[in-house]
């Protein structure tokens, strides 16, 4: 997959780059002496002279919540590694970069990896961990390299490996390259695989990671740049960290914004400091010339899609266009969907949304790793219902089928994938029911069922 960097951009004034300081930034390269200019690692220094737990606390004071898809408090989850543990504990880095829309982990990775290697590090000595991995998709073959050689380098200059800086704290990173499936980003699919197994994901409870994780010991699974902050937090100090941002939505985040605005990218802002209307006004540069909002699917693809004209009113008086919503977690749960990865998708007047959900659906057919029924059976009947939809060759009763079927998935299965994969057709359906609708051919559906009859009788799915 080829990332693309933009040399010089300049980020946008209502930007905050905290992670995304040295991405793009002229003369600046993965070395870890150009890291070493800016002060780099000297967090890792204090850190080892640090008290653990102390540490943990100024990650708790600092708010941060995971910026790998749900949001949970990154501090809380540290603090869940049972006290009396005496197996080895584990850190993994969760490099899968999976969810359709999401596009910044890439970039930390290909032009700060040090900024990783570092963030990790510090978080293993607060852990407990002595060993960590990085789990990178099978996509990101120059990511892995960069790693690598990123590691390589860190270990030249003793801040990876034996008693580093005289501390007596060990800790080694390895780059571990998946074979590119969605479901590897779920923490514990992505554990049996980093174990070498199929990634079926594990059952919780009681498979916790952070109780019952990698080897069936303590392991803490972070996003990239969820491991990224740990490092500005202390150099901030937890309590400096939480003034950034808004209350409970502390900090910075990365927004990837793709889809139908003029300057689709990566823009680093305060959680909650900007709403939908700067994101695509300012930051973006507006919708397309002539063009309508029609809906946005804030999250990534999961993320359950919100209508242009809809009103959303909060259990706090509030009342909300979806141009007014602030990006920040609790109030994109509030008005019904999720901040989830960052990955914000505008569609504007020129979108089919048949052709949308058609899209997400093959994805999640693809996807499924078929361990659990409803899951396995359900997104592939939402994808062939779908494809009828799309093809002219549906009743409009397919739509309630696809909708009930959807609400089959919901909640019935191992993984939290049924809802990612349910979310996207419950939500279309229940916005966009009439142009769904208006997208089937009653009259060409008798077709349809034929042509998928003698698909199956065929032994083809
Ligand atoms: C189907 C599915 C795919 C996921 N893909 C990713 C991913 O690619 N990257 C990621 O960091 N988290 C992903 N997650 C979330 C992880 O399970 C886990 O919550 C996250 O890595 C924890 O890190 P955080 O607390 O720093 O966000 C996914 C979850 C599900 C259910
Ligand atoms: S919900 Fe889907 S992806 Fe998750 S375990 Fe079940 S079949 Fe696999």
């Amino acid at each position: 997959m080829a990332i693309q960097y933009q040399p010089g951009k300049t980020p946008h004034s209502r930007e905050k780059r905290l992670i995304f300081k040295n991405v793009d930034r002229v003369g600046y390269d993965p070395s870890i002496d150009c890291y070493l200019q800016d002060g780099g690692y000297d967090q890792l220094k204090a850190a080892l002279k640090m008290e653990k737990g102390v540490i943990i606390n100024e990650v708790k004071a600092s708010g941060l919540r995971g910026r790998g898809g749900a949001g949970f408090p990154t501090g809380v989850k540290w603090g869940f590694i049972p006290p009396t543990n005496t197996k080895p504990v584990y850190l993994i880095c969760n490099a899968d970069e999976s969810e359709p829309g999401t596009f910044k982990d890439r970039y930390i990775i290909h032009q700060d990896p040090h900024q990783l290697i570092e963030g990790m590090a510090i978080s293993c000595y607060a852990v407990g961990a002595k060993l960590a991995y990085i789990y990178i998709r099978e996509e990101f073959p120059e990511g892995a390299k960069i790693l690598d050689k990123a590691i390589a380098e860190a270990h030249t200059k003793g801040f990876l490996g034996q008693n580093i800086l005289g501390s007596g704290f060990d800790c080694e990173i390895y780059v571990h390259r998946g074979a590119g499936a969605y479901i590897c980003g779920e923490e514990t699919g992505l554990i049996e695989s980093l174990e070498g197994k199929r990634p079926y994901p594990r059952i919780k409870p009681p498979y916790f990671p952070a109780a019952l994780g990698l080897y069936m010991c303590p392991t803490i699974v972070n996003n990239v740049e969820s491991l990224c902050h740990v490092k500005h937090i202390l150099q901030m100090g937890g309590a400096e960290y939480a003034k950034l941002g808004t209350p409970n939505n502390t900090g910075t985040r990365i927004l990837c914004v793709s889809g139908d605005v003029q300057k689709p990218g990566y823009y680093e802002v305060e959680v909650g400091k900007v709403t939908m209307a700067e994101v695509i006004d300012d930051l973006c540069g507006g919708l397309k010339p002539g063009r309508k909002l029609k809906a946005i699917i804030p999250g990534g693809s999961s993320a359950k899609v919100l209508r242009a004209d809809e009103r959303f009113k909060l259990k706090d008086g509030r009342e909300l266009g979806i141009l007014d919503i602030p990006m920040d977690f609790d109030t994109m749960a509030a008005c019904g969907s999720m901040a989830g990865s960052g990955g914000v998708i505008i569609m504007d007047d020129s979108r089919s949304m048949s052709w949308v959900i058609n899209n997400l659906n093959n994805f999640y057919a693809h996807e499924s790793c078929g361990q659990c029924t409803p899951c396995r059976e359900g997104s592939l009947w939402m994808k062939k219902i779908s494809d009828r939809i799309v093809a002219g060759k549906a009743s409009p009763d397919d739509v309630d089928t696809l909708e009930s079927v959807a609400n089959q998935i919901e909640g019935k299965t191992i993984c939290a994938f049924g809802e990612a994969c349910s979310w996207p057709t419950q939500s279309f359906i229940k916005k966009f029911r009439d142009e769904l609708k208006s997208d089937c051919k009653p009259e060409l559906a008798g077709q349809a069922v034929a042509e998928e009859s003698l698909v199956a009788s065929a032994g083809l799915r």
